[in-house]
């Protein structure tokens, strides 16, 4: 990185504004730029788009502007986050960013990522996000939308999971490398991390390797549905026997075991009865030697819907951190469910692990 860009990609991160501050003014905004540190247009920037600007709070942005000198292919920054705009300066910015002059730096892309959630249609139309941040704004979104589905299984709540997840499935069908991208989404710790939501992104991402590589089309909506609520039925077990820090009494281990039924219920009240959707849920804790539960369904028993997000749910758990020991590692546990072909589908943990040893976080 050249000096010039250390120095403004450093700025970039120090967003605390002092108070005292005077208003900005059109002609203020123009003056103090002028004073700014500026150095080349990098990949460390990206375009921010005036849909996304009309999110922001309407007189003090959330985040560091920077105006492209486009002869110089270099960035000053206009803007700093938190600085009080008037009419004026807002206006000036705005006009900027409809001539396509303004970036942000990818160093606050959580902050401009913390506005695209449940906004997800502007993720569909802003071609300036990188297939990583695109991935990131979805599982932000999603994440959200499913702890508040998994709190109040209802319908006021399904919608939005529902419309986020339409959303998901358009952007993988038209980059099917989103894929491998939301497979780094499981894994980042940064996110606000839900074993759910890797379960049925893991479940999904499996499926796609069915079909060469790509989702095929929204007909696949149901199954992913089905992936991403296979654990709904839990919000009906009690919280302290979810809870237990110690081992489960065999009573309280039966009453989990009924969470797949659970779930059942609670999607024919939400009139959802799609065979692709229901079988991830009622069968995702089979195994194929029939040991598994509510049926002991074995082998062929266990559709293939159900045979994948045991995968995705088991691997979930794998990497999961809990309070008295450290999630395994991804290759270790994939590679783990690939020895286990008594439990697990080799198909579906053989493609996992294909699939965990391709990506590049
Ligand atoms: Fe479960």
């Amino acid at each position: 990185m050249a000096d010039g860009q250390r120095g403004i990609a450093s700025e970039a991160k120090g967003a605390e504004q002092p108070a005292e501050k005077p208003v900005l003014t059109a002609a203020t905004l123009e003056a103090e730029a002028a004073s700014q540190a500026c150095g080349p247009l990098t990949d460390a920037f990206f375009q921010i788009s005036p849909e996304i600007v009309a999110l922001f709070p309407r007189f003090q942005f959330p985040v560091d502007l920077y105006r492209l000198n486009d002869a110089a292919q270099s960035l000053c920054r206009i803007y700093e986050a938190g600085r009080r705009l008037e009419q004026s300066s807002r206006s000036r910015l705005l006009d900027l960013c409809g001539q396509g002059l303004l970036f942000v730096s990818r160093g606050q892309r959580e902050i401009y990522g913390s506005y695209l959630t449940g906004q997800l249609d502007f993720v569909l139309q802003d071609s300036n996000l990188s297939p990583r941040d695109a991935a990131q704004s979805l599982y932000r979104s999603l994440s959200a939308r499913l702890v508040a589905f998994m709190a109040r299984p209802e319908a006021a709540t399904f919608a939005p999971l529902a419309s986020d997840l339409d959303i998901c499935l358009i952007c993988l069908e038209r980059d099917s490398s989103l894929v491998r991208e939301f497979i780094c989404t499981v894994h980042d710790k940064s996110l606000p991390q839900s074993k759910d939501l890797n379960a049925g992104l893991i479940a999904l991402a499996i499926l796609s390797t069915y079909s060469g590589g790509r989702l095929p089309g929204p007909e696949i909506a149901p199954a992913a549905l089905g992936f991403l609520i296979h654990d709904v039925g839990m919000c009906r077990i009690p919280r302290f026997i979810v809870n237990k820090p110690t081992g489960l009494a065999l009573s309280d281990r039966q009453r989990i075991r009924t969470h797949p039924q659970l779930a059942l219920d609670i999607v024919k009240e939400l009139k959802l009865d799609d065979p692709r959707l229901t079988a991830p849920i009622l069968e995702h804790h089979e195994r194929l030697d029939g040991s598994g539960y509510p049926k002991g369904l074995k082998a062929e028993a266990i559709s293939i819907l159900g045979r994948i997000c045991a995968v995705g749910d088991a691997y979930a758990a794998m990497i999961s951190d809990r309070p008295h020991a450290q999630g395994r590692r991804p290759i270790q546990a994939a590679a783990e469910l690939v020895r286990d072909c008594r439990h697990f589908d080799r198909t579906a943990s053989t493609a996992l692990l294909s699939l965990l040893q391709d990506v590049t976080c």
